[in-house]
């Protein structure tokens, strides 16, 4: 695992900063406006790298050019900026940008879930800059509040709405009973979903994001697999209706906390939501986040988490670190990494058409039980390592899990944890 000793800048910063930006989509074009909109702020996009010259575009067909490598191999670049949609493309150009030594921004949640790590040693071992701050929660700047303000100080918990997407399914759903489909095709013709809107609904989306914040809110480096992630897909009015009956929301949920043996956990999941969290009122492609930290107690962030503008402000912001020599201290990953556990007890809401799910699940201390048109349902306890490993199984099914209430230690998990102690 690296452990980066130091963060090392070239010595000047050119003014302008001469950008080289890959990619024209949603967040290219927002940040491209924004740019255009800030004449003072002293950066100039002098190329533009796109993938399809037969896409028709906002600007005359001069600007742009089709070989990102060109971006790489031109030396007055100051930033290289690559908003694409491939993670693999993504990783391979941000990949080589690094082993120039270059200053790189990426919004690429996907890529950086999967390859922070060796992002981490390679800025390590050619002296470049990674920034990534519109890779979570959009307009948010919840990476740098973690890395800078909150890097030396322990976190109890982050937790919030990672994705803009789902959200705004969710809250046109409960709100005025749009249909999950139509509320879908309104969240794409916005610009928050991603291309293929299963990242966002089958919570992939957020899971990259969790991951990205398991690193520097604990010094974390996860794989995308070991993070439980369950979906929106199978949520019916009837769900939606069950859970306002009970006075809450249903809202997709990322959870990182570290529980009081040390150990940390990570799930994504759609959670009933009260009305006396600060969730509750967090709509639309709106996010939010709340710190629980061990000295400064409880802070939240709320803002919009996708979308050109917001999501270009978020570079914007980087783009202004960069003028000032800024990195990540990546200080918790410099230390021990806390254990990560997915053997934790959690009570869900389970819907399920097919009931083949449910012998695996082994639902423990079941308080509702029933079943009516749209399947059985139970309201019981299973674990977050049970969920994981009948994820896809769930999934096929057609079946919503409902994270219900707090991730509690298991009777096996605490006497193990115990005895570790106890040595
Ligand atoms: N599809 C993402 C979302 C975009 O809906 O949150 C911002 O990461």
């Amino acid at each position: 695992m690296p452990r980066p000793s130091h963060t090392s800048l070239p010595d000047t910063v050119h003014s302008p900063l001469r950008i080289g930006l890959m990619g024209f989509g949603c967040v290219g074009q927002g940040l491209y406006d924004i740019l255009q909109q800030l004449p003072e702020f002293g950066a100039e996009v002098r190329r533009i790298a796109v993938k399809n010259p037969a896409k028709t575009r906002p600007l005359p067909a001069h600007r742009f050019e089709y070989h990102a490598d060109a971006l790489l191999d031109d030396p007055e670049l100051d930033v290289l900026i690559e908003v694409i949609d491939d993670a693999a493309e993504a990783f391979r150009l941000v990949k080589a940008a690094l082993q120039q030594g270059r200053r790189v921004i990426t919004a690429n949640k996907a890529m950086l879930a999967r390859h922070l790590p060796e992002l981490v040693q390679l800025q390590e071992q050619f002296g470049g800059t990674l920034l990534y701050e519109a890779s979570v929660c959009g307009s948010i700047p919840i990476l740098r509040t973690l890395d800078a303000h909150f890097g030396s100080e322990p976190l109890r918990s982050v937790s919030g709405i990672l994705n803009g997407s789902s959200n705004y399914v969710l809250t046109r759903m409960t709100q005025e009973g749009t249909d999950y489909a139509a509320a879908l095709a309104e969240a794409q013709l916005l610009g928050f979903a991603e291309t293929d809107p299963t990242l966002d609904m089958a919570a992939f989306d957020p899971r990259s994001k969790a991951v990205i914040l398991a690193a520097h809110a604990y010094g974390l480096l996860l794989q995308p697999e070991q993070v439980l992630h369950l979906g929106i897909e199978a949520i019916t009015p009837t769900d939606i209706a069950y859970a306002q009956a009970q006075g809450h929301k249903i809202k997709v949920v990322a959870t990182l906390e570290q529980l009081p043996d040390g150990r940390v956990t990570a799930l994504v999941a759609p959670t009933f939501v009260a009305a006396d969290s600060p969730l509750y009122t967090v709509e639309h492609e709106f996010n939010g986040v709340s710190v629980e930290a061990a000295f400064a107690g409880t802070q939240f962030l709320r803002g919009r988490g996708a979308g050109g503008h917001p999501t270009g402000s978020a570079v914007l912001s980087d783009l202004a670190a960069l003028q000032r020599q800024q990195a990540y201290g990546y200080t918790k990953l410099r230390q021990t990494a806390p254990a990560f556990t997915n053997n934790l007890a959690v009570e869900i809401y389970l819907r399920t058409p097919k009931e083949n799910v449910l012998e695996a699940l082994t639902l423990t201390d079941v308080s509702v039980e029933g079943s009516g048109p749209e399947g059985y349902f139970a309201v019981g306890y299973t674990t977050l390592a049970t969920l994981l490993e009948q994820r896809e199984n769930l999934r096929q099914a057609g079946a919503l899990v409902v994270r219900t209430g707090p991730i509690r230690i298991t009777e096996v998990a605490q006497q193990v944890a115990e005895s570790a102690l106890a040595q």
